[in-house]
């Protein structure tokens, strides 16, 4: 019989991480090692998209965002940066039942204007159909960068003082976490990135202030379900301090 991952693995659910953020990266160099054009990889990486999207409402992690393209990708050449809007739309009218079936709500961050009117049209319809899910939220990063993110913001409040909506005084970390493209969203708490890359690339910077980092070498087109539960399993052995002294369950100190 063929064994589904998920059956034989021990995941404390009281500790799985909540929120999982994904910087998918490597499908170019997974394209050019198979002496393929890069947007095969690209192909090849929204099959593993849908695998994992899977594995995470099977899991029961309740939110999932994936970096999927960043403010400085526009600087691609135009024929991948079309192939990369392409494919997202495919992704999106192929998925959008599923996801609903699922009870998985779709949410985007980033500036969704920017992107071609007809995968605004499709992102829209998809959100809408989704938007009383209840099980996870998949939230895809789309012409996403953090210092886009905290500068848009900061112009935000800055309008609301100019109009006397706000004071100076009110300014917070809660009142900036509000006017960022993650207001109520919870911060990740695992982020991980495939391809070997140890960089953030301009993905959450605020919002990764306490998230626990897990690089992996897989190129994100081979990234499997395993390995995402191998992973889990690391973080579930982690000690998140928070920057206190230590987590510890007893009181004998
Ligand atoms: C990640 O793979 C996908 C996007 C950034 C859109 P890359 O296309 O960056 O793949 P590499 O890093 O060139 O291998
Ligand atoms: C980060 O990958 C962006 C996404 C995964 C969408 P990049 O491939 O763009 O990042 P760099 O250029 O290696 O830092
Ligand atoms: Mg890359």
């Amino acid at each position: 019989m063929k064994s589904d991952a998920t059956h034989d693995v021990i995941l404390n659910p009281a500790t799985l991480p909540s929120h999982v953020a994904i910087i998918m990266d490597g499908n170019g160099r997974w394209a050019k090692k198979k002496m393929l054009n890069r947007v095969k990889g690209h192909e090849q990486g929204s099959q593993t998209v849908r695998s994992i999207v899977t594995a995470c409402g099977k899991l029961g992690i309740e939110m999932l965002t994936l970096y999927a393209f960043s403010t400085e990708n526009w600087g691609r050449p135009k024929h991948e940066v079309k192939a990369l809007m392409m494919l997202l739309k495919k992704f999106i009218v192929s998925q959008k039942e599923e996801l609903k079936k699922n009870n998985i709500r779709l949410n985007v961050i980033g500036q969704m204007h920017k992107l071609p009117t007809d995968v605004q049209e499709e992102l829209d319809a998809a959100i809408q159909l989704t938007k009383h899910n209840k099980k996870m939220v998949l939230n895809l990063a789309l012409s996403y960068g953090s210092r886009e993110e905290i500068t848009t913001a900061v112009r935000k409040i800055a309008k609301k003082i100019k109009s006397k909506d706000l004071d100076y005084k009110d300014i917070s970390q809660d009142l900036i976490s509000d006017h960022l493209y993650t207001k109520e969203m919870p911060d990740p708490d695992l982020i991980i990135r495939t391809s070997g890359e140890y960089r953030l690339s301009n993905f959450l910077l605020w919002q990764a202030a306490y998230s626990e980092i897990y690089i992996s070498d897989t190129l994100w087109p081979d990234f499997s379900e395993n390995e995402f539960i191998e992973i889990l399993k690391n973080f579930q052995e982690r000690d998140r301090r928070f920057g206190k002294v230590e987590c510890s369950t007893s009181n004998d100190g």
